[in-house]
């Protein structure tokens, strides 16, 4: 039967909508009254993320991997698709490079052929071990080409290089978001981003394993403020492409956030310090006043309060 759609409702594909981020975003725009078709290899996703929203009839799931063409039509994309953890993206750094810029070369073509929106999840990374702090859009990075990390690192900043050339050659409506660390439900367990591993640790009652002095700084941003600033991007006028910063500007010493996380869980787990991973970047904050003035957004959601719901689903 043919199903006549409403027509502030759009038909919406989320890649890699399996994920951490994914799922929330696919959570957030059936919430809203969308279609919505996530696309995901499994690669780092898993079913039970999503699991919830397989009833909703307006919910779709296709596995497939983005490294090759895709035919759907859609109104909007969100390209999320890309392994985020280092200990995932270096599993296989052909595939992560791949994954961003053979992935954003057909998403972009998709978008092109429908005349689709499209809006790229990249990432604070593309500043790479910044010499200016805090990080602004205008700054251009302090990145190692030839790294552990720079199949994540250069296949993000490749992915903006195809998102402008895309805007410039074929006048394509983008949006390109530059993601700081994020943290919330359905993290990955064991994946070695900082917040999920002090809270499996310390809920296990195993020691907090702190990498380097614990001196150096990052900004958390709590998975709902951020997945509202990606639907306030996505909406914004046509002008704005960014790329944006959305995070958190507030800094934490990582020392600070494993003395937090064992106060929040109550455990008897002690702090153990180890080798300085290569290439980890010493200060991470972003300046957030671009989105404050486009977006009218900036998170509200406080560490404690984003960590005690994080530590309510591990426990679950
Ligand atoms: N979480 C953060 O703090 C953060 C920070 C900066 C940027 N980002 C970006 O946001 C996006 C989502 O990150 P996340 O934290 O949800 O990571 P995640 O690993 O939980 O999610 C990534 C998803 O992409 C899927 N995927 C990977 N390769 C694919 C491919 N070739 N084809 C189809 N699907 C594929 C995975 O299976 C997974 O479901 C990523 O692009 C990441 O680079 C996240």
């Amino acid at each position: 039967m043919i199903q006549m759609k409403n027509s502030s409702n759009k038909r919406i594909l989320i890649t890699g909508g399996a994920g951490f981020l994914g799922s929330h975003l696919c959570e957030r725009l059936l919430d809203e009254g969308h279609e919505v078709l996530c696309v995901d290899n499994f690669y780092t996703g898993r079913r039970m993320n999503i699991a919830h929203l397989l009833p909703n009839p307006r919910f779709e799931v296709m596995r497939h991997d983005i490294c090759f063409p895709l035919y759907v039509e859609v109104d909007e994309l969100y390209n999320f698709a890309c392994p985020a953890s280092p200990i995932h993206y270096q599993f296989d750094p052909v595939q992560t490079t791949k994954t961003s810029v053979h992935g954003s070369i057909n998403m972009l073509g998709l978008a092109k052929r429908v005349k689709a929106k499209i809006l790229q999840a990249s990432t604070s990374e593309v500043y790479g071990d910044p010499t200016t702090h805090p990080q602004h859009e205008g700054y251009w990075g302090n990145v190692n080409p030839i790294g552990v990390r720079s199949c994540y690192d250069e296949g993000k900043r490749c992915a903006e290089t195809l998102f402008f050339d895309y805007h410039r050659q074929h006048q394509l409506k983008i949006k390109v978001a530059r993601i700081f660390n994020t943290y919330g439900p359905r993290m990955y367990p064991n994946d070695g981003r900082v917040v999920s591993n002090f809270i499996v640790q310390a809920l296990q009652g195993e020691d907090l394993t702190v990498y380097g002095s614990g001196q150096q700084t990052r900004s958390f941003c709590y998975v709902d403020d951020l997945i509202e600033g990606l639907v306030r991007l996505m909406n914004s006028p046509d002008d704005v492409t960014g790329p944006v910063n959305l995070g958190k500007p507030n800094e934490f010493t990582i020392l600070e956030l494993a003395e937090r996380v064992i106060k929040l869980t109550g455990s008897r787990s002690k702090i153990v310090f180890q080798t300085l991973p290569y290439d980890d970047p010493h200060q991470r904050r972003p300046d957030i006043s671009l989105a404050k003035e486009k977006l009218d957004w900036e998170p509200k959601v406080s560490l404690e309060a984003g960590l005690k719901k994080t530590i309510a689903y591990f426990k679950g």
